[in-house]
């Protein structure tokens, strides 16, 4: 579903909750005054007929000749939990620090009136990426309906690359809340079981500081979370006699168990849920030292 508003964002903006999207893509005014593009396509134009007989004529308007202010971009945070912004090299004072994963659209042109590139700031841990989509090529096969829009097959990419739905996962064994903090950077919701109170206490503490969002229950990981399954992955940090029924029922059908299997020491296994009652052991590695996995909750 697309609800679309006919309104100023930062009007709208004030009535959206708190990370109430998972992902904000946005393309904001670049203060760069784009609406003199018109002037330089014209004298183009005159100077090469044939090759202004692709390029489309926009009306007009002065909305580019400032960048959105601080305020627009602390609301853009409170109501999303990522975002992507297109042009960032405009607005590095109200950027995030810290975060890698930029994106580059490299246009495949050198040294003309616009840029070689554009470069979007994204919110994620992950690596930097270059899109090549040629310009003249884009111009070829229709252009744009917008003289700012982005390629469709840019956006095809940044969906398919960052919108994602992350995994379900159930992790046994909270412990200092770590292995959850990660899980849940990546884009995993994350469910998580610890036994022992002060350590539950603690993880919720620390996972609260580092503002991450994880799931936490005090209770026994032997029973996992009924009321909140099937999930996708279930990872036991701690070692099992054996592997707990009651998890791999609380598997999706094409989930995956991975739990350490002994007493001392341990072999991961590493389970696929195959069917309603079938499993297969699809990996085994030996010799992992792991806490044991106790009884009730402490
Ligand atoms: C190796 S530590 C976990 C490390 C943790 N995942 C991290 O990233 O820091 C194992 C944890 O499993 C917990 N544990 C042991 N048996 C459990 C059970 N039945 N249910 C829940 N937690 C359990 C232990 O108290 C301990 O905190």
């Amino acid at each position: 579903m697309i609800n679309l508003y006919n309104i100023d964002c930062m009007e709208a903006l004030k009535e959206f909750k708190d990370n109430q999207f998972n992902l904000a893509i946005i393309d904001p005014p670049y203060g760069i005054g784009i609406s003199g593009q018109k002037e330089v396509k014209k004298k183009r134009a005159q100077r090469n007929r044939s090759g202004a007989q692709n390029r489309k004529y926009h009306k007009e308007k002065k909305w580019d000749n400032e960048i959105p202010n601080k305020e627009y971009f602390k609301q853009l945070f409170r109501v999303s939990k990522n975002q992507i912004i297109w042009g960032a090299n405009y607005f590095v004072e109200h950027l995030n620090k810290g975060k890698k994963g930029w994106v580059i659209w490299d246009k495949q042109q050198k040294g003309l009136w616009s840029s070689d590139g554009e470069i979007a700031y994204t919110s994620f841990n992950k690596p930097t990426r270059i899109f090549l989509q040629n310009r003249i090529i884009l111009q070829q096969e229709g252009g744009t309906i917008h003289p700012t829009q982005k390629p469709v097959k840019l956006y095809e990419f940044l969906l398919m690359t960052y919108a994602k739905e992350g995994d379900k996962i159930l992790e046994i064994g909270t412990g200092s809340g770590y292995q959850a903090a990660i899980l849940s950077e990546i884009g995993c919701k994350v469910y998580s079981i610890e036994r022992h109170r002060d350590l539950y206490l603690k993880a919720k503490k620390n996972l609260f500081d580092l503002n991450v969002s994880v799931k936490l229950f005090y209770g026994d990981g032997y029973l996992g979370l009924p009321d909140y399954s099937p999930f996708d992955k279930i990872i036991v940090t701690a070692g099992a006699p054996e592997v707990p029924d009651q998890l791999k029922k609380q598997l999706i059908i094409g989930g995956i168990l991975v739990i350490p299997v002994g007493i001392g020491s341990q072999n991961m296994k590493v389970i696929l849920k195959t069917g309603l009652n079938d499993y297969e052991l699809i990996s085994e590695y030996k010799n992992f030292k792991f806490v044991p996995l106790l009884r009730k909750k402490q």
